[in-house]
C-alpha cells in the first residue's frame, strides 16, 4: 500500500507540474484528493490494516495528502501568475507612439484679451467684479432705470428664459447689471471692472456673435464727472494699445447715464472704430441701489471684448473666435 501511495505522490507531483491552466488544477484537486480519490480510499482501507502496518500506512497517507496539497497551491500559484501576466501583455498601451506630437497649448485669444484688460485696470486700483449670466428684469432692465414701457428694451434683443413671468427672467444683455449687483451691497467709493458673457438675439455675422463678452465699468465717488470718465477711458486706451491710438466720445442716449456717449478709438488708417458706451451715472440707479446722489457721483462704461481682440490682433471676422479651428488659434 505503501509503494502505491507513493507511485501516486510522483505521478502526482508530474501531473501538477504539467498543469497548463487553473481549470486543470482544480479538476486534479478534485480528482487527487476528492472523496473518490485513491487516497480516500487508501484512507478508508487503513482500518482493515494490522496495527503495526497501520501506523506507517496512515503516517504515508497524511504525509501524502499534505504534498499533494501543497504541490495544488503551488501550481494555482503559478498559473495565476501567468494569467495576469498575460492579461497585461494584452492590455498594454504603448504610449511611445505619441511622443513626438507633443504640442503646448496657448491662452483663447479672448482669454489673453480679457486679461490684459484686468491686468490694466487693476493697475489703475480697480477691483473685478461678477456676475451670473442669467437674469432678473430688475438687474437687466429695471434698476438701469429702463422701465417697462421703455423703448431701449427693444434695442437690447433680449433672449429670454421661459420661467416665472413672461419676460422676467433672461439670459443678461450686458453687463450693466453687475453695477447694480455691486452697488448694492458695497459701500462707495466702488472702483471695479467686471468682464463676462453677454447675450442678444443676433444673428452671427463677420462683426456680431449672439454670445459675446463685455466689460463694464462702474466708479462711486465723490466730485466725480464727465472729464474723469474722459480721462479715464484715454489711459486705458493707451495702455492696451500702445501710445498711437486715439479715442474720441461722441454723444449718445443710455437710460442709465447722463450724460451719456458713445466712444470710438481710430484705427491705423484714420477711421473711427465704435467701441462701446460710457456715462455719468444716473441720479436714478443710484438711488435704486440706496445711494445719495446728492453726495455721491459716478461714471460707468461697458464695451465688447471680442470687438477689442478683433480690433488688436486684426482679424478679418469675429467668428474666428468661436469657429475652433487650431489652425487659427495657435498663431496668436
Ligand atoms: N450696457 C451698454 C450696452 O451694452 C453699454 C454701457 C455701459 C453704456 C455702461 C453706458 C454705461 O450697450
Amino acid at each position: 500500500m505503501i509503494d502505491e501511495l507513493e507511485a501516486l505522490a510522483a505521478s502526482a507531483e508530474q501531473r501538477l507540474m504539467a498543469a497548463t491552466d487553473l481549470d486543470g488544477v482544480a479538476a486534479l484537486d478534485a480528482e487527487l484528493l476528492g472523496k473518490k480519490s485513491q487516497l480516500s480510499a487508501a484512507k478508508k482501507k487503513l482500518g482493515t490494516l494490522e496495527p503495526e502496518e497501520r501506523k506507517a500506512a496512515g503516517r504515508a497517507v497524511n504525509e501524502i495528502r499534505q504534498a499533494i496539497e501543497a504541490g495544488i497551491s503551488a501550481a494555482r500559484q503559478r498559473l495565476s501568475a501567468a494569467a495576469r501576466q498575460i492579461q497585461y501583455d494584452a492590455e498594454r498601451l504603448d504610449l511611445s507612439e505619441r511622443l513626438g506630437e507633443i504640442r503646448r497649448g496657448s491662452l483663447h485669444l479672448n482669454t489673453q484679451a480679457r486679461d490684459r484688460l484686468e491686468d490694466v485696470f487693476v493697475s489703475m486700483g480697480y477691483t473685478i467684479a461678477e456676475g451670473p449670466e442669467v437674469e432678473t428684469a430688475w438687474y437687466n432692465f429695471e434698476a438701469l432705470n429702463i422701465p417697462e414701457w421703455h423703448p431701449a428694451r427693444g434695442s437690447f434683443d433680449t433672449i429670454f428664459v421661459d420661467l416665472g413671468e413672461p419676460e422676467e427672467v433672461m439670459l443678461r444683455s450686458h453687463t450693466s447689471p453687475v453695477q447694480i449687483r455691486t452697488m448694492e451691497n458695497t459701500e462707495p467709493p466702488i472702483y471695479i471692472v467686471a468682464p463676462g458673457r453677454t447675450f442678444r438675439t443676433d444673428t452671427a455675422d463677420a462683426t456680431h456673435l449672439p454670445a459675446f463678452n463685455q466689460i463694464e465699468g462702474l466708479v462711486v465717488d465723490r466730485g466725480i464727472t464727465l472729464g474723469d470718465l474722459a480721462g479715464t477711458i484715454e489711459e486705458f486706451v493707451h495702455a492696451f494699445f500702445g501710445g498711437e491710438v486715439k479715442t474720441r466720445l461722441r454723444p449718445s442716449y443710455f437710460p442709465f447715464t447722463e450724460p451719456s456717449a458713445e466712444f470710438d478709438i481710430s484705427r491705423p488708417d484714420g477711421s473711427w472704430l465704435e467701441l462701446g458706451g460710457c456715462g455719468v451715472v444716473h441720479p436714478n440707479v443710484l438711488a435704486n441701489c440706496g445711494i445719495d446722489p446728492e453726495e455721491w457721483q459716478g461714471f460707468a462704461f461697458g464695451f465688447g471684448i471680442d470687438r477689442l481682440a478683433v480690433m488688436r490682433y486684426e482679424l478679418d471676422d469675429i467668428r474666428e473666435l468661436v469657429n475652433n479651428d487650431v489652425r487659427f488659434l495657435r498663431q496668436f
